[in-house]
């Protein structure tokens, strides 16, 4: 079996052409019988990479990367053996069955084939349509070539109506599917396109797949209209696991050995267009552990360089900390002189953006340093102690001596004091909070809390009518039975939920979890005797008595019913995580730690606000 496993694979390595392979990721130039380009590798200003298409292979001759199509592949990718000759069968258009699994159909072929077909239809529209012009005017305001746009596959939706819908349809897709992944909709009138006038931004998977679009107003006089929509949530798409620009970004990551992570889109091609190639933004949410452990497979250190007012600050704050707790090397730039990385290359150009993106590497010690001091008015004694305690509360938690000192100099500086002065203000701060709290203390008050509430593109079914019956039983306990229906749609939903958790009843969480954690990860269709059998007997008198609840209002799947589900979820959840804020609050005598909570209560009030004003 292995041998024929082999076979197969050196003959779809052998049927590669390892310069059209290449010249993906290599700008390559032929030189005699060889092709020569700088080595995607290690960094070098003179090519020493070279392309050997009688062997049929590229090696470096300075750091001795590359080997035949499928170990250049693997390292360039970074993937193994087995996926490399997978994506080479692709790449040749040839049949790959691999290792022992029998040729398993993806069930989201369909998906990717119809968001591949839409990419080029908005390419297409953009290229050839009165309405493109304007949107290529627009893009070329904002500083993109032809080239960019290409590379981007940057498309644009035309006017509403459905001529996307009529594309596909005479492709022979179904509608259902179409759907599904939010390109069409239904009304009277019969299926319509969603994205109208809109510039569209495909959002690809890790492997390049269009995914997801993100689609930005250019020309619309209503100032009501959020300026991104995005796909929603589907079977291929999940916002919370996706890295916009990821696929091109990759190699890149793996030459400089970091990720650049920005706030939008706009800022990664604006960041790549200068050259740092490595760039990733995600997509209008924060980041999240699944994320990071995701960058942590192929890079260990992080440029992080969000917006650089209030927001960007905080953010970049809440990211600093869940990349330490993966043990990532931080830095973050702090943009000067524009208010994201993509004006700054609009206003001073790409070369100038380098430099200072690379003369501005703050470690996350210098960085909350700058912005605990940025922009504040040291005078108003008020805001001078909220300083100090947030400045000291810092100084307090770091290791060396020598920093500490370093930063308490630093600090009389800016407040225009005798270091001596400073000294002992820190001795008494630090009296006063012997034992330093780290921000981890405060898990609920601080978390990066997924802002989805933000944008007001999301979701926007609960306007869509009333629920056809009152139903009696409780959220949680629907949403789990929803959950039962089939192992996607109850990662979708926990997708959903996983910031909101607290919203559920214990009882309900306890089997939330087992179900999502235990249950789903060993089967894909639920079985209630497997179930029962995973739960104790607390758990499984709870479960019996939830389905005699569920019984009462015979709920078959209902996908409006879900949806508000989940809202009320993330409503409790909210609700709850205010009541555990308002109580701890009494409980810090931290004034840092104090305001972060105040700030977090508004924010929640913030969010619940917009989910009460969405369903009136
Ligand atoms: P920004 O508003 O900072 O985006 O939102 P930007 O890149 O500066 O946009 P431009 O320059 O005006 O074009 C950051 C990210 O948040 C998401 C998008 O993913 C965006 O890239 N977002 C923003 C939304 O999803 N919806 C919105 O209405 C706005
Ligand atoms: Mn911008």
């Amino acid at each position: 079996m292995q041998n024929n496993n082999y076979d197969e694979a050196e003959k779809i390595i052998n049927a590669t052409d390892i310069v059209a392979l290449v010249s993906k990721y290599v700008k390559l130039e032929k030189q005699g019988k060889n092709y020569k380009g700088l080595c995607p590798f290690h960094d070098e200003n003179t090519p020493s990479f070279v392309v050997n298409p009688d062997k049929n292979i590229a090696h470096c001759f300075g750091c001795d990367g590359g080997g035949n199509p499928a170990k250049f592949l693997m390292q360039i990718e970074n993937i193994n053996f087995n996926e490399a000759v997978r994506r080479l069968a692709d790449f040749n258009g040839m049949e790959y069955k691999g290792k022992g699994n029998p040729q398993k159909i993806d069930p989201n072929t369909k998906y990717y084939k119809i968001m591949s077909i839409a990419s080029e239809f908005y390419q297409a529209n953009l290229e050839g349509s009165t309405l493109g012009s304007s949107a290529k005017k627009y893009l070329y305001d904002r500083g993109l070539t032809d080239l960019d746009i290409k590379e981007f596959g940057i498309g644009l939706s035309p006017e509403i109506g459905d001529s996307l819908y009529q594309v596909l349809k005479e492709s022979d897709f179904l509608e259902l599917d179409m759907a599904d992944i939010s390109l069409v909709d239904k009304n009277n009138n019969g299926y319509h396109d969603i994205f109208a006038e809109r510039i569209m931004f495909p959002i690809c998977d890790m492997e390049g797949r269009v995914i997801a679009f993100s689609a930005r107003i250019f020309n619309s006089k209503d100032k009501n209209q959020p300026k991104y929509i995005n796909s929603r949530e589907s079977k291929i798409f999940h916002k919370g696991e996706t890295l916009y620009n990821f696929h091109l970004a990759k190699p890149y990551m793996l030459k400089k050995k970091r990720v650049i992570l920005h706030e939008g889109q706009m800022d990664v091609i604006a960041t790549y267009r200068a050259g740092l190639k490595e760039a990733v933004c995600t997509m209008g949410v924060g980041i999240n552990d699944f994320l990071v452990k995701q960058l942590k497979k192929y890079v260990n250190s992080v440029v992080i360089c969000y917006d650089s007012d209030k927001a960007g600050i905080e953010a970049s704050h809440k990211a600093i900390n869940l990349f330490k707790r993966y043990g990532f090397q931080i830095h973050l730039v702090l943009i000067e002189g524009a208010k994201d990385p993509d004006e700054f290359v609009k206003k001073y150009g790409k070369e100038a953006y380098v430099d200072f993106f690379e003369s501005h590497l703050l470690d996350s010690n210098q960085y909350l340093f700058e912005t605990a001091i940025k922009d504040k008015n040291l005078s108003d004694s008020n805001i001078s102690n909220s300083v100090k305690n947030e400045v000291f509360a810092l100084i307090q938690q770091m290791e060396s001596n020598t920093e500490k000192e370093d930063y308490l100099k630093r600090f009389s500086n800016v407040l225009n004091a005798s270091i001596e002065a400073v000294q002992r203000d820190f001795e008494s701060y630090r009296d006063k909070h012997a034992i330093p709290k780290p921000i981890e203390m405060y898990p609920d008050a601080i978390e990066p809390n997924i802002d989805i509430y933000e944008y007001p593109e999301y979701p926007e079914f609960i306007q869509e009518g009333k629920i056809k019956k009152e139903l009696k039983s409780p959220c949680d306990l629907r949403l789990l039975q929803y959950a039962k229906s089939s192992r996607d749609l109850a990662l979708e939903i926990n997708n959903r939920i996983s910031d909101s958790l607290a919203g559920f009843s214990d009882g309900a969480l306890n089997l939330w979890m087992k179900m999502l954690d235990e249950f789903y990860i060993n089967y894909d269709t639920f079985s209630e005797a497997i179930f029962m059998n995973m739960l104790n007997q607390e758990d499984a008198n709870f479960y019996i008595e939830a389905v005699e609840t569920l019984k009462k209002d015979d709920i078959r799947f209902d996908e409006m019913d879900m949806n508000l589900c989940i809202e009320k979820i993330k409503e409790l959840s909210l609700k709850n995580n205010t009541k555990k804020i308002k109580e701890s609050v009494n409980h810090t005598t931290d004034i840092t730690v104090q305001s972060r909570m105040v700030d977090q209560m508004f924010k929640n009030k913030r969010k619940l606000n917009t989910i009460k004003n969405r369903r009136k």
